[in-house]
């Protein structure tokens, strides 16, 4: 489980971006994170895997404290961050490097590593552009590749920071589509500006003027309303 209990964060310099904000995120449990921009929604994913450090409060990943350096390489491999600009992500030359690179920090056997690999490529229709430079590909064809480079580090959490953005319509249905099949082992944070994306999620957080809180599913249609006639 991640816990991230009475958690208060400001950039050096800058004032309070969010003050003693608490959830839980489970094993089997997709929670979608709305909050209008620059409430820190990124930034509170960077606190989920030890990035950034709480200015008080605590991140605790499977009872592991975040703020631990003892724990960095662990945390930072069981919570997988995909970030909201996946050029930010990648390392690699290629297509095929970048999902390999993240397998090869758990030090797979060299066969397991290949077909590993390989599902990946096929999972997330990348097979075709394998050799390709991940400079060259489109916005959508860089996301998938990121969220396929992050499931290849073995992560249990993730976390999604506006995967579909970047995405045309099917590639949109595709991606909830795969988030569903992974809620059931993971544990998953799914961060998304679209409202019609918190349908499928079992819980939903809102993140605004530094304080978060939970939308309780029998008040989620009215609040979503409610929030598009402001906009
Ligand atoms: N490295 C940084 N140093 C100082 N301020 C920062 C830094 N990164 C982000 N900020 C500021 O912190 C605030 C929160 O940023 P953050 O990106 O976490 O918000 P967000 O909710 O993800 O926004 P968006 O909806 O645009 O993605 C913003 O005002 C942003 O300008
Ligand atoms: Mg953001």
């Amino acid at each position: 489980m991640i816990r991230v209990e009475q958690v208060s964060f400001a950039y050096v310099g800058h004032p309070e971006l969010f003050h003693n904000i608490s959830f839980s995120l489970e094993r089997g449990e997709l929670v979608a994170l709305i909050g209008p921009n620059g409430s820190g929604k990124s930034t509170l994913a960077l606190l989920l895997n030890g990035l950034f450090q709480p200015s008080t409060g605590i991140v605790v990943i499977d009872d592991m404290d975040a703020a631990n350096p003892e724990h960095n390489r662990d945390i930072r491999r069981r919570v997988g961050v995909v970030f909201q600009n996946p050029e930010e992500q990648i390392v690699a030359d290629t297509v095929e490097e970048e999902i390999a690179f993240g397998l090869e920090l758990l030090n797979k056997p060299r066969e397991d590593m290949f077909n590993r690999v390989a599902n990946l490529l096929d999972e997330f229709h990348l097979r075709s552009l394998s050799q390709r430079n991940p400079e060259e590909l489109s916005g959508g064809e860089k996301q998938r590749l990121t969220l396929a480079a992050t499931l290849a580090t073995g992560a249990e959490y993730l976390v999604f920071d506006e995967p579909t953005a970047l995405l045309d319509w099917q590639g949109r249905q595709d991606l909830l589509h795969a988030l569903k099949d992974l809620r059931r082992g993971m544990g998953i944070l799914f961060i998304t500006p679209y409202l019609e994306e918190v349908d499928f999620a079992d819980r939903l957080l809102y993140l605004d003027n530094g304080t978060l809180r939970e939308i309780p599913k029998q008040d989620r249609k009215r609040f979503c309303r409610a929030l598009e006639n402001e906009n």
